[in-house]
């Protein structure tokens, strides 16, 4: 009965589509809320015992009445046979200051509405709507006073029926990658162009050929930026999105655990938010805040170790095979206590060695940066990746030639501090063991900041990056390392949530494709990941490489990567984060040292910014506003790591930085600086593609002048194709 309701449905949109007659509607007698500007409306409904919502904007529809719900195993399901039996209105209108952000406060305003819902047999669920200026968020509640109690999801059923074939910027839906590239196409060509999107991850596993991941950005013909997403997620599975391509309805797909069950839920608890962000224009998707604001305000009382990092790392030598991770091919496999590396031969290529990481922290001394990671320190390199081997990595012993209490000393010495690596190979269980110890030799030593990566399939057998036992681990990791006072940057966990807000020291994750694929990075997909990926929280893109030819930095490697030198410098300003990568090798930079200036002159935590024209998939130009309060925080050295910003004679300067970046077409942009201060003259450093710049034949061709410019002025530049710009503003 209910099946054939939504067949009905289904059958309408297209017909409607088809013939131009009205779309499904609401029962009249909806509930409704509006958002403070009153120009988005959340109607919610129970019809014929299933709960609905539709959302509309401006008088259009935007989301088609869509079912809420969820399928149980073994118990009566959450999909019909409800009654309404309450309904409460609510509003919040409050202002927060982020620990680190694009600006230094968030205002947090919304109406609220929570519906009750009962079944027969006395099960409870509520669904707590919030709307926005922006957008929607929305969750599932189950309070304590409930016949449900402990229960297990087979599927939850939460829709969005979308109102045509919007145009999409999507990722093949995966239980453990993220790292793929976008492909553009309308939402009917997405099967189409499904398989070429595939990837050969060391861990990946789809489960539809219409499934894609959030956060989701679409266009609709009208020109509506529709965004899909979900923020906290916590004790719970991720969802991807399995879209029927005849109806364009979205359906939640959770990601199932190891024993096929897709959330083990608990009375009381909730759902994450499910996020429909809905903008007018693309610069506004960038600007929202809808995700943060949906999470919790910040858990911990003393921030006062969390800082922004600018860092280099003994990373990239090892990413394009200049040298490695392990330390020697004597043992075709190697045990954690057992093995006697200090009895074997050294292949004489390992990285992270005395001499090599000595002369890493000289450069990042040398030029102003705060840290520096070093990869491959420790033992059980040999075999770590394809093996899914339990007792992997310890965290805690040294490769021979590595030898940390020295090197950490002489980085201290140098005002650098060092960043921990642990690559825990997905054996969760094996991290969780050693992580106590691991993060007390952190201490000890005075490493503040971990990078943790998850390659390669899970242990426990059988789960997902984004089951729900991962997202409790990855949580849990965070919550510890926050007791030892140590910030977090995750590679291959859960793509965020907005987490961050409640755990400021998760600085920074990667759960994007980022500059570690080289070569197999499209032109224009940095255009896409701050409305996507960065929605959720800050990405370790590790920008900065401006050496496109492997062959270069690694001889006898192959493949050029397709971007210009100034779009690296342009994606410090594109892309915020808080850990911010010069990813390069320092020989690298000795050889545009000019160009090199901008990266360490940009800051990396803003209490202003101004997103000046964008469009997913063509181009962004972003303007930040540095914020002095956390400027030099945390730095050992206690020099400045960014421009001067005291002027000789006490007056502060006022600082802005602007960046660029394009996709595969050449673009001439217009800058207008109509944000400075009026009547003040500002020196302007502008990092520019020279005019034959072209990333496929000349990527390394930039310009560098200088000029004094006002509030008044515009600056005509031009991007080359897969190129971008830099502009380091400073008050004269
Ligand atoms: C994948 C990470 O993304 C990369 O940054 C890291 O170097 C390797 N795993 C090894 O841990
Ligand atoms: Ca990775």
């Amino acid at each position: 009965m209910r099946r054939s309701r939504f067949l009905f449905y289904a059958l309408a949109t297209v017909l409607a589509a088809a013939c131009g007659t009205k779309a499904p509607q609401m029962p009249a007698d909806a509930v409704s809320l509006r958002s403070p500007d009153g120009r988005l409306e959340l109607k919610f409904a129970v019809v014929a015992g299933v709960p609905e919502y539709a959302l509309d904007f401006a008088g259009q529809a935007v989301v088609l009445p869509s079912r809420l719900g969820y399928e149980l195993i073994g118990q009566e399901n959450l999909d019909g046979g409800f009654t309404l039996s309450g309904t409460a209105f609510n509003s919040l209108d409050e202002t927060w200051e982020p620990v680190w952000g694009e600006e230094s406060s968030i205002r947090n305003h919304y109406n609220e509405l929570l519906v009750e819902l009962k079944q027969k047999a006395g099960a409870v669920m509520q669904v707590r709507f919030r709307l926005y200026d922006d957008g929607l968020g929305f969750r599932y509640e189950f309070p304590q006073e409930n016949a449900l109690t402990y229960f297990k999801v087979k599927e939850e059923l939460t829709e969005f029926a979308m109102t045509g074939d919007h145009t999409a910027w999507w990722i093949p839906g995966d239980y453990d990658t993220q790292e793929y590239n976008y492909t553009e196409s309308k939402l009917s060509d997405i099967r189409k162009w499904y398989e070429g999107m595939r990837l050969g991850n060391a861990s990946a596993e789809g489960f539809s050929d219409t499934g894609v991941q959030t956060s989701l950005q679409m266009k609709t013909k009208e020109g509506l930026y529709v965004n899909i997403h979900e923020a906290e997620v916590v004790d719970y599975p991720t969802t991807n999105l399995d879209l029927d391509d005849k109806t364009f309805v979205f359906r939640t797909w959770l990601t199932p655990d190891a024993e096929g069950v897709k959330g083990r839920l608990q009375a009381p608890c909730k759902s994450p938010w499910r996020t429909v962000m809905v903008c007018e224009k693309a610069t506004d998707v960038l600007a929202s805040r809808l995700i943060l604001n949906l999470n919790e305000p910040c858990a911990l009382e003393d921030v006062s170790w969390i800082h922004p990092v600018k860092y280099m790392g003994v990373w990239w030598e090892m990413i394009t095979g200049k040298s490695e991770w392990s330390y020697t091919y004597d043992y075709p496999s190697v045990q954690l206590g057992v093995t006697d590396y200090a009895a074997s031969t050294p292949h004489g290529r390992h990285g992270a060695n005395n001499e090599n990481v000595r002369r890493y922290i000289d450069f990042a001394a040398e030029n102003g940066f705060d840290a520096l990671l070093i990869e491959g320190w420790n033992e059980g390199w040999e075999d770590w990746f394809g093996h899914q081997k339990d007792a992997v990595f310890d965290f805690v012993t040294p490769y021979p030639d590595f030898d940390l209490p020295a090197l950490n000393a002489y980085a201290h010495e140098k005002g650098i501090r060092l960043v921990m690596h642990h690559e825990t190979s997905s054996s969760t269980v094996n991290y969780e063991r050693h992580m106590e110890e691991a993060y007390a030799l952190m201490n000890e030593y005075g490493y503040d900041a971990v990078k943790s990566g998850y390659v390669g399939n899970i242990i426990p057998y059988g789960e997902h990056h984004y089951s729900q036992p991962l997202i409790n681990h990855y949580l849990f990791a965070i919550k510890e390392a926050a007791k030892h006072h140590i910030m977090v940057n995750a590679h291959e966990a859960v793509r965020p949530t907005g987490l961050c807000r409640t755990w400021p020291n998760l600085i920074g994750n990667e759960a994007a494709m980022g500059n570690e694929y080289r070569a197999g990075i499209n032109p224009g997909h940095t255009t896409i990941l701050p409305f996507t990926r960065l929605q959720g929280g800050p990405m370790d893109y590790t920008p900065g490489i401006f050496e496109t030819d492997m062959s270069v930095t690694a001889p006898g490697q192959t493949g050029k990567m397709r971007h210009t030198l100034c779009n690296q410098l342009g994606l410090y300003v594109t892309f915020y984060s808080p850990l911010q990568m010069a990813a390069d090798l320092p020989e690298n930079y000795a050889r545009f040292m000019d160009a090199f200036q901008f990266i360490k002159d940009v800051a990396v935590d803003w209490d202003k910014t101004l997103y000046l024209e964008a469009e997913p998939g063509a181009y962004i130009v972003t303007a930040r506003h540095p914020k002095l309060a956390t400027l030099n925080s945390g730095r050992l050295s206690g020099k400045s790591s960014v421009w001067e910003f005291v002027h000789p004679d006490g007056r502060p300067h006022d600082v802005w930085y602007v960046g660029g970046v394009t996709d595969e077409n050449a673009r001439e942009v217009s800058v207008k600086l109509d944000f400075l201060t009026p009547g003040q003259s500002y020196e302007a450093i502008i990092y520019a593609d020279a005019a034959d710049a072209d990333f496929e034949t000349n990527p390394q061709a930039y310009t560098i002048t200088k000029q004094t410019v006002t509030s008044a002025s515009v600056l005509d530049l031009k991007m080359a194709r897969s190129g971008g710009f830099a502009i380091s503003l400073r008050s004269l």
